[in-house]
């Protein structure tokens, strides 16, 4: 028997699919929850790593794909559309190309990292870039879907936000119960709405007791939802969170009220000490926007808003690997070596 049937298929009871539809899958979930000693020392707490770097496309957003696509081939159109900031569109390609499906995606231009552009050209995505932001490039392709016979795949599409649950339930069927607080990066919401609604379901049905505060950070430049509203011109490097109205605010507002959460703002400075902190304390590479999830826990830790003691799951959004310029960036360039052993190990300073 095969290993991993993917989300779709492994909570079917709690992810319905239509009638006779084919489940297009790629293996998605079942990420591993790593623990992490250097961040459990700096906060006296058990903090736990959600690696959703390790799906497929290399970020959470397959969990809502497989089903969006499964729907989205089940309906008959031929085509799908997506505005992305780069992870969404990388996803769409692959999902799409998997199913046969035409793919168009619309990114704000030079604002996507490498490894996102290069995921959606090997799959065959259309890619229109954009002379404007993220939330220039949903309104378009919101547009585009009610005009035209293609099928919106943003998380403004519910399916999607159906499939992305099964990330809360994970972490519960790892953990064998809830966490106490649960820390995520924030940009369009859709995310921080799914995992609360995973969370407040198996509650709901006694699969655990209890539910966890969700704390939702943005970066500072792209914060609309600490501030309480919208953004005209969102910047960070954190370039996946570049979001200055975002589409499930409504869903975010209520996770942070109902489970007793919190938003903050963490600067790009503190997102990168964060970056860099987890490559290289916990060996986990990330890309930047992920980091957003433990520079938060650090800020709230730091100011006595994370009782010690605490259960914490922080999700590390995408793969280091989808933003390799990034990584490199200020690493000064060396003259190499001759083929010599004197040479290497006077260069390690091992003389
Ligand atoms: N982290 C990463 C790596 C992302 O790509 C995104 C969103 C988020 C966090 C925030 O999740 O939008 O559900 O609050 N990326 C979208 C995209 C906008 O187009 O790929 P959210």
């Amino acid at each position: 028997k095969a290993g991993w049937p993917g989300v779709v298929k492994a909570y079917a009871s709690r992810i319905p699919v239509p009638d006779g539809a084919e489940v297009i899958t790629l293996g998605e979930g079942n990420t591993p929850l790593v623990s992490a000693p250097y961040l459990s020392e700096l906060t006296g707490c058990e903090v736990h790593l959600k690696v959703e770097g390790a799906n497929p496309t290399g970020s959470f957003k397959d969990r809502g794909m497989t089903l969006a696509i499964t729907h989205a081939k089940a309906s008959g159109l031929q085509a799908v559309i997506c505005a992305s900031t780069g992870n969404t569109s990388a996803s769409a390609a692959a999902y799409a190309a998997r199913a046969g499906l035409t793919c168009a995606v619309l990114v704000p231009q030079g604002k996507i990292a490498m490894g996102k552009l290069a995921q959606a050209v090997r799959h065959g995505a259309r890619i229109l870039q954009v002379s404007g932001n993220f939330d220039d490039c949903l309104e378009l392709a919101r547009k585009a879907a009610a005009d035209y016979p293609v099928t919106l795949v943003n998380s403004v599409n519910p399916v999607r936000l159906v499939g992305q649950k099964s990330a809360a339930w994970e972490v519960c069927d790892m953990l064998g119960r809830a966490p106490d607080i649960h820390c995520l990066p924030v940009g369009n919401a859709g995310n921080i709405t799914a995992y609360w609604a995973g969370y407040a379901e198996y509650a709901a049905d006694g699969v655990v007791e209890t539910t966890p505060r969700m704390f939702g950070f943005q970066a500072a430049g792209a914060a609309p939802l600490v501030h309480g509203e919208p953004v005209d011109e969102p910047e960070t490097i954190a370039t996946a969170i570049r979001v200055g109205s975002p589409a499930s605010w409504s869903g975010a507002e209520k996770a942070k009220n109902a489970s007793g959460g919190l938003f903050d703002a963490a600067t790009d400075e503190q997102i990168m000490d964060a970056y860099r902190l987890l490559a290289s304390r916990e060996g986990v590479f990330v890309e930047p926007a992920s980091a957003t999830s433990v520079a938060g826990l650090l800020i709230a830790s730091a100011d006595g808003r994370v009782p010690k003691g605490s259960v914490v799951v922080c999700t590390l959004t995408g793969h280091g690997l989808k933003d390799p310029g990034t990584a490199l960036e200020g690493n000064i360039e060396v003259e190499p070596l001759p083929v010599d052993a004197d040479a290497v190990a006077a260069a390690l300073e091992l003389t």
